[in-house]
């Protein structure tokens, strides 16, 4: 079976529709982890973008980071996270960007040290969700403002009825998600593949 059946399944399994066209998934995704789903995931999107000479991977903490770091290991190249609060300990030059989070309703800057993410490379983003697409777009604009090339947008969970999906095939990105929701009415997840 496919791992885009495999989380369909999953979702509908394990999924709680949230009012506000929220869908917590935090006994496999975002507080506890499925390592065999994340594995899995992280297989698909080496599979979806090994032909685009991925150098590195680059997603956002926390929920970002087990997917992209099984994506990181199948592809042999390093996994990078931003961060999301300016450290005590950070004292070197830095790319950062604010993002605004819809569903938290506050903004937070993420960073990354640019020693981690050097100029001249192809990179691959990948995050758990993707929404309004704010996330995505702030870590595309880090690798560009590094001087690399934003190779792809690999993306666990997309909620295909929001204005993240459009907004990065409007500005030309590769993206790939593993599992597409058409809707979230009243209280039912129905994927985009069953229109
Ligand atoms: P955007 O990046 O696409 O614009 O999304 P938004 O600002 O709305 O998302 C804020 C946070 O909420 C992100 O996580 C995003 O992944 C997550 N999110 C958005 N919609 C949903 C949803 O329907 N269900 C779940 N479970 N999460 C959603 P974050 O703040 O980066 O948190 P985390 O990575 O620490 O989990
Ligand atoms: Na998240
Ligand atoms: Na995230």
């Amino acid at each position: 079976e496919s791992i885009m059946k495999l989380l369909e399944e999953r979702i509908k399994k394990d999924g709680i529709v949230l009012p506000g066209n929220v869908l917590k998934v935090d006994s496999f995704l975002n507080h506890q982890i499925d390592p065999e789903l994340s594995k899995a995931m992280g297989e698909e999107f080496a599979r979806l973008f090994g032909d685009a000479g991925i150098d590195r991977v680059l997603t956002v903490e926390a929920s970002g980071i087990a997917i992209g770091v099984m994506t990181a290991l199948t592809l042999h190249v390093p996994l990078v996270f931003a961060r999301k609060k300016k450290s005590a300990l950070i004292n070197e030059p830095i790319y950062t960007h604010r993002v605004f989070s819809y569903t938290k309703k506050e903004y937070s800057d993420i960073l990354v040290l640019q020693k981690f993410l050097p100029a001249g490379e192809n990179v691959l983003i990948i995050d758990d969700f993707l929404a309004n697409g704010e996330a995505a777009l702030g870590l595309a604009k880090l690798v560009e403002e590094a001087g690399s090339k934003v190779a792809g947008i690999g993306i666990a969970i997309e909620k295909a009825f929001q204005p993240g999906h459009q907004r990065l095939l409007d500005k030309g990105y590769r993206l790939e998600s593993l599992a597409s929701i058409a809707s979230l009415d009243n209280g039912k997840v129905r994927f985009t593949a069953e229109d």
